[in-house]
C-alpha cells in the first residue's frame, strides 16, 4: 500500500479539468491506498483573492470533493492551514532550495507575468507544496500534467535535505499522471481553469452545462452544417471520449466526418452525457449543503489525523537538524 498525497486550491471550483486530471484518480486510489487529500488554502493566498468569500470557498471545495466521491472515512481529508506543520516544514525546505530552481518553474513564470510585483510567496509556492507531500512521507502524488515540474522539484529538495541531514529520511515522491492529464478549456486553447472562464463545473446544473457548451468552438473546417469535419481536430471530440460510451464516440466521429449532423447536435449529446455522469455528485452535494456540519466534522477529524502524522515527521526533522527540543510547560514548573 502506497501513501498518497495531493492537494487542490480553494480559489477555483471543481471543474471537468481538475476532476479528470486529478480528483477522479484520488477517488479510485483511496480504495487501495492510504490517501491524504488537502484543500490548500495557504497556496491560494499567493494570488489576490476575495477575503470575505474565502472561508466559504474552502468549505465548498471540501464539499465538492466529498460529493465527487472522496470518502473521509477512507482517506484523510483536511484543510492545509489547520495543520501548522506545513508552513514549519516549508520554512525549513526554503533553507535548502536554490532560488534559481524556483525561478525556472513554468507556473511561477506564467503567474508572475500577471502580477504587478512579484511576491516571495509566489516564488516559494512549490516549496510549500514539497512540505505538504513530505510531511506525510508520501510516495505518490496524483496530479495533472501542469504539476509534474513541481513534483520534480520536490525530489530535488528531498535529495538536498537528506544529503545534508539524514540520508533516506524522506522518500523521493513520484508524480502519478492519469489519462485526463491536460484537459483543455471550452475555448479549445488553454488548459481548463476557472480563472480563464473556460470551464464547466462538475456541480453545474444541466442547463448551465448546456449554456457553456453551446457556444464552444469546434473544428474550424465545419463552417456550414454540410461541411465535413475531422473529429481529432475538435476539442469536444476529446470530451466525448471522456463522457460518452465507445459506440457513441464512434458514431460521433462518423457523423462529423460525413457531415451527418451539425456541431450543435454533437454538443447536445455531449451535454446530456456530462449532466448524467455528474448527476449522482449533484445529488450528494445537495445533501451535504443541507448538512454542512458533515463537512466541518470530516475536516476536523481529518486535521486531527494529519496533525498526528505531521508531528511525528517534524519531531524527526527537528532532531536531525539539531534544533533544541521544547520542554513542555508542565516539566518547567
Ligand atoms: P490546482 O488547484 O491548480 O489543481 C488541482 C489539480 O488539478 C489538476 N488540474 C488539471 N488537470 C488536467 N487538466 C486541467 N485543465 C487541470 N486543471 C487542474 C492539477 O494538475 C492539480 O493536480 N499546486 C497544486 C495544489 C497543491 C498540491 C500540493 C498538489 C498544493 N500542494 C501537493 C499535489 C501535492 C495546484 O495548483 O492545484
Amino acid at each position: 500500500m502506497a501513501r498518497i498525497f495531493s492537494g487542490i486550491q480553494p480559489s477555483g471550483e471543481l471543474h471537468i479539468g481538475n476532476y479528470l486530471g486529478a480528483v477522479k484518480n484520488w477517488v479510485e486510489l483511496q480504495e487501495k491506498h492510504e490517501c491524504f487529500i488537502c484543500v490548500v488554502d495557504y497556496h491560494a493566498i499567493t494570488q489576490s483573492y476575495d477575503i470575505a468569500a474565502f472561508e466559504g470557498r474552502t468549505h465548498d471545495m471540501a464539499l465538492g470533493l466529498m460529493a465527487a466521491g472522496i470518502d473521509p472515512t477512507r482517506c484523510v481529508l483536511f484543510v492545509q492551514s489547520h495543520v501548522a506543520h506545513h508552513t514549519e516544514l516549508a520554512w525549513i525546505f526554503n533553507t535548502v532550495t536554490p532560488i534559481g530552481e524556483l525561478e525556472r518553474m513554468t507556473q511561477f513564470k506564467d503567474k508572475s507575468r500577471r502580477q504587478e510585483s512579484i511576491l516571495a510567496g509566489l516564488l516559494n509556492y512549490p516549496v510549500l507544496q514539497a512540505a505538504d507531500v513530505l510531511l506525510y512521507k508520501a510516495d505518490l502524488v496524483p496530479v495533472g500534467e501542469d504539476q509534474v515540474q513541481h513534483v520534480e522539484l520536490m525530489r530535488e529538495i528531498v535529495r538536498k535535505w537528506n544529503a545534508r541531514y539524514s540520508e533516506g529520511f524522506f522518500p523521493e515522491p513520484q508524480a502519478l499522471v492519469g489519462s485526463g492529464k491536460r484537459i483543455k478549456g471550452l475555448d479549445g486553447q488553454a488548459k481548463m481553469s476557472k480563472s480563464l472562464d473556460n470551464a464547466i463545473g462538475i456541480l453545474d446544473e444541466p442547463d448551465e452545462i448546456w449554456k457553456r457548451l453551446r457556444p464552444a468552438p469546434t473544428d474550424p473546417a465545419r463552417v456550414k452544417r454540410t461541411d465535413p469535419g475531422t473529429p481529432e481536430k475538435c476539442n469536444l471530440y476529446d470530451l466525448h471520449q471522456q463522457f460518452s460510451s465507445l459506440p457513441v464516440v464512434e458514431d460521433v466521429a462518423e457523423k462529423c466526418r460525413t457531415a451527418g449532423w451539425g456541431c450543435i447536435d454533437c454538443k447536445r449529446v455531449l451535454a446530456d452525457n456530462m449532466a448524467e455522469a455528474f448527476a449522482p455528485m449533484r445529488a450528494r452535494a445537495a445533501e451535504l449543503r443541507a448538512a454542512p456540519e458533515l463537512v466541518r466534522d470530516a475536516l476536523a477529524a481529518g486535521a486531527g489525523k494529519a496533525r498526528r502524522v505531521a508531528e511525528e515527521t517534524m519531531t524527526g526533522v527537528r532532531a536531525h537538524m539539531g534544533l533544541m527540543p521544547a520542554k513542555s510547560i508542565a516539566s518547567v514548573t
